[in-house]
């Protein structure tokens, strides 16, 4: 197997067994790193759970030097001994986390369905060929007004559970419920395809790639939320993996030019079945710039050559649709936002080693908005599309920190800048990534610690 320590190993190196819970939250807009910081975390837990999102994401993880880009499955996969969990909060395209799986087996990754290596939860929501439609249709006629989306049909989907008229993976499993199901939806559908002037789907053509697909899955499909109560109550570590960024958030982040599900804190509990006590630790990932993908206020967005040299370096193309990225400076007062929504116990680092060789590098403090200062962002995008970054420069590093493996190797430079991010956020850092390989990694304190 490609996975790493042993369950004994594991309780070994941290020293004494006492179970966690902790969750991986990118901090930024998303594409943090969050699919590495997990893969490392997977060296202890048991459980690495989904909770949110579908395959709008893109989590890297960097093994022996092999890269392997998951989109459904949890980036627990490639470590021994763990149940990665497809939550209930999620949104399933079948396909996709079919051609995965098969990807998987193919590279000798996947153990057979009894070991528990992957549960999908049968409450999770279905995107079926019709939300795909209608996410590249609406995209396509809000033309430049649109929201820049992945086009995997995530927002659709999420409407139709909130509508109650979701097809969920239980449905797959069983013909008569899934006609029923499809007899609600489909002449909407249709109808609103047809207006939108795209394909249109036949309900026996659906039925049947449905109920094939389903059959494929069914291995794999339980009741994860009963399966992620069971683990905390067995005292395992368990792992939530979230998706996109808080920034992204339905509710929270830069709306409308956000996904369409809760990736704060606060959509663990429902999107997994467990509840807010539960959890312990949260480990925010925040990459030592920003980037974003789509379109929407980015206050410190670099418009230069200088952004384009940060993109190249920090190859920052987005692992689901090959977008190339939006670059900028760090940005505290997002950040501190951040924190403020999701209580994170300490913070991942991640890409630090793109930052070397710069003069200096600025850090975004606040925002001056029509006059006025703002420490967090603000609350509706037309004011941050107005917001000025108030920034402080630092003197940046020449020295490779790619083969640091403790902080204190880490050039003095590198280290205030991050002393920086600590101090202003009131947050420890615990993890610093230097790479992208899973032995790039400076473990600074415990990330499962709880604050
Ligand atoms: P959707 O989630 O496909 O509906 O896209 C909505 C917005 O979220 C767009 O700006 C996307 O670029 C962004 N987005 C969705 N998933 C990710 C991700 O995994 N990383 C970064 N941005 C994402």
């Amino acid at each position: 197997m490609l996975g790493n320590a042993t369950t004994a190993q594991r309780t070994g190196f941290f020293g004494g067994v006492y179970m966690s819970t902790v969750a991986v939250i990118g901090a930024q807009w998303g594409d943090e790193g969050k699919g590495k910081v997990v893969d490392y975390l997977a060296e202890r837990a048991r459980f690495v759970v989904r909770y949110q999102g579908g395959n709008n994401a893109g989590h890297t993880l960097v093994v022996n030097g092999e890269k392997t880009i998951l989109h459904l499955v949890p980036s627990g996969i490639l470590a021994d001994d763990v149940t990665n969990v497809i939550g209930d909060g999620t949104v399933i395209d079948p396909w996709v986390l079919v051609g995965e799986l098969e990807g998987l087996e193919a590279r000798g990754a996947m153990r057979p369905p009894e070991s528990g290596q992957l549960v999908i939860g049968r409450r999770a929501a279905i995107v079926a060929p019709y939300h795909v439609a209608m996410d590249k249709a609406r995209e396509q006629r809000l033309g430049k007004g649109k929201i820049g989306t992945t086009g995997r049909g995530i927002g659709p989907a999420y409407e139709d559970v909130a509508a109650r008229r979701a097809i969920r993976v239980a449905d797959l499993l069983d013909r008569e419920r899934l006609s029923d199901r499809l007899d609600r939806v489909l002449e909407e559908k249709n109808a609103l395809l047809a207006w939108l002037g795209a394909e249109t789907f036949d309900k026996d053509d659906l039925i049947e790639r449905l109920t094939a697909v389903g059959a494929r899955l069914k291995p794999w499909v339980d009741d994860a939320g009963k399966r992620v109560r069971q683990a905390i109550a067995d005292d395992l570590d368990v792992v939530f993996e979230g998706a996109q960024g808080a920034m992204l958030d339905v509710v929270h982040g830069t709306y409308p030019y956000v996904t369409s599900s809760h990736t704060t804190t606060g959509g663990i509990a429902s999107g997994s079945g467990t509840h807010p006590r539960q959890l312990k630790a949260v480990v925010g990932v925040v990459k030592a710039y920003t980037t974003r993908v789509g379109a929407g206020p980015f206050p410190t967005e670099l418009h230069d050559s200088f952004g384009d040299s940060l993109r190249e370096k920090g190859q920052e193309f987005g692992s689901t649709t090959g977008r190339p990225r939006r670059c900028g400076w760090l940005d505290l007062s997002q950040l501190r936002y951040a924190h403020q929504l999701n209580g994170f116990t300490s913070l991942a680092l991640t890409k630090l080693d793109v930052l070397t060789g710069l003069e200096s590098i600025e850090v975004c403090v606040g925002y001056s908005v029509d006059g006025e200062r703002w420490d967090i962002i603000p609350t509706d995008s037309d004011l941050m599309e107005r917001a000025e970054p108030i920034t402080v420069k630092l003197a940046g590093w020449t020295e490779d920190v790619r083969d640091a493996r403790s902080y204190e190797e880490l050039p003095a430079n590198a280290k205030t800048y991050i002393d920086l991010v600590q101090r202003e956020l009131g947050v420890p850092v615990g993890l610093i990534s230097v790479g992208p390989g899973r032995s790039e990694t400076i473990r600074h304190q415990d990330l499962w610690a709880t604050g």
